[in-house]
């Protein structure tokens, strides 16, 4: 089964509006030649760089994305965004549920659901997050966890519904912290969190699944990551903030 690789980069909280601009405007011609039905290049700039990206981006083959979103329509949320008002800015994907999230602000598999509702039913295409601490793969406790946020963070989920989802593996032993997990321990995982969705969805909707790699995925491990059966792209953070380091990275992952 070939699924369309999908490549993000998180640039978390980098990027102001005008240097976000300048960022996608030396990536617009180096990621020219990636063809749209081979690739897809998606940028997750901050909420107040979003609109000046997605002007930037207009017309060339780069996507935009946000890194969150609140699960409820509107109200008085102070500091939230809604779907309805990224769906407006001009964005068609949304990261949920980040380990950074879950880590440093309480998000729970089930805020992740909700936020998950929220996005699919203002038309957005969500960049699920899971992965495992340290400490659960050392106790030989990664499935469990993943299981665990899968089960929690899709509930109530239609198969209609799946088939816009892009889930994110992403060990959190692995983020900006260098360590790469090995393509073997990856693909294993991958495997994994696959069978999962098979098991809640049903195999046209596993078959169909993207699911990412994120964490120190760099150009120069790319290639041998994505090469991986059940790896079918990238969610970048430090190697997405510099054109060229983006651009080599995208085009070593096509060369799988
Ligand atoms: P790094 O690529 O910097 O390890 O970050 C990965 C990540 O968290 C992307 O969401």
């Amino acid at each position: 089964m070939s699924r369309k690789v999908i490549i993000a980069g998180n640039w978390k909280m980098n990027k102001t509006a005008s240097e976000g601009v300048e960022l996608v405007n030396a990536l617009k011609p180096l990621v020219a030649d990636v063809c749209p039905d081979c690739c897809d290049v998606v940028v997750c700039p901050p909420f107040t760089t979003l609109s000046a990206v997605v002007e930037a981006a207009r017309g060339s083959n780069i996507k935009v994305g946000a890194q969150n979103v609140h699960w409820a329509e509107n109200g008085a949320f102070t500091g939230e965004i809604s779907a309805a008002m990224l769906k407006e800015s001009g964005v068609e994907y949304v990261i949920i549920g980040h380990s950074e999230r879950r880590q440093y602000f309480g998000e729970t598999d089930m805020t992740v659901n909700q936020r998950l509702k929220a996005a699919l039913a203002a038309g957005l295409k969500p960049i699920v997050c899971v992965g495992e601490l340290l400490a659960d793969r050392e106790g030989g406790n990664t499935e469990k966890v993943l299981a665990t946020q899968l089960e929690g963070g899709l509930a109530g989920l239609s198969k209609d519904e799946m088939a816009q989802v892009v889930i994110a593996y992403e060990p959190v032993w692995a983020i900006g912290t260098g360590k790469t997990a090995t393509p073997d321990v990856a693909e294993l995982t991958h495997n994994f969190i696959r069978g999962t969705v098979r098991d809640m969805f049903g195999d046209v909707i596993a078959d169909g699944l993207r699911i990412q790699y994120g964490g120190s995925m760099k150009a120069g491990n790319a290639a041998e990551l994505v090469a991986q059966a059940n790896i079918d792209g990238g969610l970048i953070g430090g190697a997405a903030l510099k054109a060229d380091s983006f651009s080599e990275l995208i085009h070593n992952a096509l060369k799988k």
